[in-house]
């Protein structure tokens, strides 16, 4: 899906960003320590030289404060701090995520009644780690076409409830975190607005990544616990080529889309699974790697929130400027991908 070549009355622009993480740190160590309890076995110089992760955040489970909504709470309100607007300013709520605080309601309305956001037509997105991307080009287009003004977007998880212990595959490369956005109407010559977006999906690779048990399909019983059938799985190195391959053609189609090359990319923001995957794509596309944004190394992979919360903090530490132009690069389960383009 591309945006429509028409002229629209409106354009919309990223006015405010946030991120908030759990409070526990759980280094490399400290996770081998964890998964030892389960048979597993991994180690420090492992995880870093083929990941390039050193530490994560983990929600603490039962702790009100750092469920999924509340820590999208915490970035929703720095976003809007920094939009200069208030919960009853916002007429939607998308919250992009794959680990839903509960299956109903959305985590979306959990977090309309936290902010007190009562206007708000307030919903879930689950693109998996494409999620943010998905949401940014959902809300450009409600506010192209004059139905919102204002869209909270969040991308947000709490995936640690759902790690399988026992894969030290799976479990090594993921964290808790949360991002958000606010998404405001400006004029359609606005310098700083959202110039693109492409999204795409195709759902026949579903079994590069995905949970057997949980939904519908399959009920949670102690033979399912058992075989971990409600945990994540996913195929690693099928995933890594996906990926490798994905994000370098999403960057040149979007690009090329909008008439510009790499060259007039000020910062990539790329999802954040893996810094060889990082890597590998700037060296395919020949696009200088100290511009692209990384957190990995910190906060590991964190599925749909990845993007905002790299992007929350280049902004706040002033690496992003007013003017410059960042593509946000996404691939996820499903399998989803996209990317956009956005004069900040
Ligand atoms: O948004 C989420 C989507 N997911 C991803 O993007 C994940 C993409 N894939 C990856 O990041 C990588 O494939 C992994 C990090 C998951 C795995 O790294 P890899 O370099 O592809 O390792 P591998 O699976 O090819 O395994 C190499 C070796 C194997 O041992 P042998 O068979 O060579 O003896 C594994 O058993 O490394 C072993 N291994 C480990 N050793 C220590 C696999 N995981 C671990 C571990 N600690 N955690």
């Amino acid at each position: 899906m591309s945006r429509n070549s028409h002229v629209m009355p409106f354009a919309s622009r990223i006015a405010g960003i946030g991120s908030a993480f759990p409070e526990t740190s759980v280094s490399n160590s400290a996770l081998a320590e964890k998964i030892a309890n389960y048979g597993a076995e991994t180690n420090d110089p492992w995880i870093v030289e083929r990941t390039g992760i050193r530490e994560r955040r983990f929600s603490q489970p039962g702790n009100e404060a750092e469920r999924n909504s509340s820590l999208g709470y915490r970035a929703a309100i720095k976003a809007m701090e920094m939009a200069g607007i208030g919960p009853m300013d916002i007429d939607q709520i998308i919250y992009a995520t794959c680990s839903p605080d509960t299956l109903v309601p959305s985590t979306a309305c959990w977090l309309q009644s936290k902010l007190g956001a009562k206007r708000a037509l307030a919903y879930d997105l689950n693109a998996a780690c494409s999620g943010f991307v998905f949401g940014l080009s959902i809300a450009d287009q409600a506010i192209q076409t004059g139905k919102a003004k204002h869209i909270l977007l969040l991308g947000s998880e709490v995936l640690s409830p759902f790690l399988n212990w026992k894969d030290r595959q799976t479990c090594i490369i993921f964290g808790d975190g949360s991002g958000a956005a606010v998404i405001s109407q400006c004029p359609s010559d606005s310098p700083s607005r959202i110039l693109g977006h492409q999204i795409e999906s195709d759902g026949t690779q579903w079994d590069l990544f995905y949970m057997p048990a949980g939904g519908s399909n399959q009920e949670v019983t102690a033979e399912v616990i058992e075989q971990s059938l409600n945990k994540m799985q996913m195929k690693g190195r099928d995933i890594f080529k996906f990926a490798t391959r994905t994000l370098a053609d999403n960057a040149l189609k979007m690009v090329e889309s909008q008439g510009l090359t790499l060259q007039d990319v000020d910062w990539m923001i790329p999802h954040q699974a893996n810094l060889r995957i990082l890597e590998a794509v700037a060296k395919r596309l020949d696009f200088p790697v100290e511009k692209v944004l990384v957190n990995v190394d910190r906060y590991a992979n964190t599925s749909a929130a990845t993007v905002p919360t790299a992007m929350d903090e280049a902004v706040r530490d002033g690496r992003i400027k007013k003017g410059q132009l960042l593509l946000l690069n996404v691939f996820g389960a499903g399998v989803t991908y996209g990317a956009a383009l956005v004069r900040w």
